[in-house]
């Protein structure tokens, strides 16, 4: 699990006590408490709707929550905002630039709204574009910008001032593995370099493993939190794939296993909780196989056992969004 003092202290990460809101008499968040040290990363995943982007934005200081505490370095946000504000770096999960300027104005603009002066903007400026990779298109404008540059040029944007805390809403959403690893790749020098606390929403599984904490929330409640290969250990489940060596063996393996899932080419998955399962299944069946393969547990597996739903559900949901964003702009 994570540490739970760690963070509290003055110039800690993040650190969420009781946290509640409803919009409208209909609750979003249900007395979330969660902690990011510093110098870690979270992972925050969810359903649709399961209260993600409220949290986030609870965080910013965007939402006043009805009940809790939200401290980001060492700053409670309600009762601060302004200071709590210049420790936190935030990309939302829709876009925020402004297209009609340029890459270097957008963060000129962000540089002089948070009270920066003329040489550290200009030397931030520099800095930030160079990690990103946009130094050569600093002066174009964001409209002829694709939508990983765009989500580069965000990231840029939020590191600007340097934060301590950064806070990315689904940062990756939508772009192609090699972005999303080149994004992935800034923030790990930053967390690195900087000591920095990343809080993210993510729905690429294989980001949150990266992660050290992992955070599952459904219907406004923290379902479980802890390190990826620890959640792994108590909810992942592994699966069994084989190929029986003839139709009778195939034939028994579906009476002990009535609910194994049908593969291709007459293979059978069968979906096993611990290592005692598969004990018993090699013991029984191990030398009636002409093929095995064993999946170990998966975050997916994880994220299946505790909501219910499959994060590929969301893949095309969110698909859909990123179409509806692209084609805004
Ligand atoms: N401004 C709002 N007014 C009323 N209800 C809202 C508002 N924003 C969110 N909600 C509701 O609160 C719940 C949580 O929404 P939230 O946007 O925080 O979820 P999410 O986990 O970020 O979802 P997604 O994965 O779709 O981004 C949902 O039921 C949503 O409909
Ligand atoms: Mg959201």
């Amino acid at each position: 699990m994570v540490a739970e003092n760690k963070g509290i202290e003055p110039g800690g990460g993040i650190v969420l006590d009781g946290i509640s809101h409803a919009y409208s008499g209909r609750k979003a968040l249900d007395n979330v408490s969660l902690t990011v040290p510093r110098g870690e990363s979270m992972a925050l995943l969810g359903p649709n709707g399961a209260g993600k982007s409220t949290l986030l934005n609870i965080l910013c200081g965007l939402i006043r929550p009805d009940a809790g505490r939200a401290i980001v370095a060492g700053v409670d946000v309600s009762k601060h905002s302004s200071e709590a504000r210049q420790n936190i770096g935030v990309v939302f999960q829709d876009d925020s630039l402004d297209d009609r300027l340029s890459a270097w104005e957008n963060l000129e603009f962000h540089g002089l709204v948070y009270g920066m002066d003329k040489p550290s903007r200009a030397r931030r400026i520099d800095e930030v574009l160079a990690l990103v990779e946009l130094s050569e298109w600093a002066e174009n404008p964001v409209r002829t910008f694709s939508g990983g540059m765009k989500r580069r040029l965000e990231i840029a944007r939020a590191l600007m001032h340097e934060p301590r805390i950064l806070i990315l809403d689904e940062p990756t959403v939508g772009l192609d593995a090699q972005t999303r690893a080149k994004i992935w790749s800034y923030l790990n020098q930053q967390r690195r370099e900087r000591d920095l606390s990343v809080f993210v929403t993510t729905h690429y599984i294989e980001e949150a493993e990266s992660c050290e904490a992992i955070c599952v929330i459904d219907h406004g409640k923290v379902q479980v939190q802890g390190p990826p290969a620890d959640l792994k250990a108590r909810y992942g489940t592994s699966l069994i794939r084989c190929l029986p060596r003839s139709p009778e063996v195939r034939q028994k393996l579906l009476e002990k296993y009535p609910e194994a899932q049908r593969l291709s080419g007459d293979r059978l998955g069968i979906v096993v909780r611990d290592q005692a399962m598969i004990d018993a299944f090699l013991s029984e069946f191990g030398s009636s196989l002409k093929e095995i393969l064993i999946d170990e547990p998966s975050l997916e597996t994880v994220f299946l056992a505790i909501t219910g739903r499959e994060m590929r559900e969301r893949d095309e949901v969110n698909s859909k969004a990123r179409g509806k964003r692209n084609k805004r702009i």
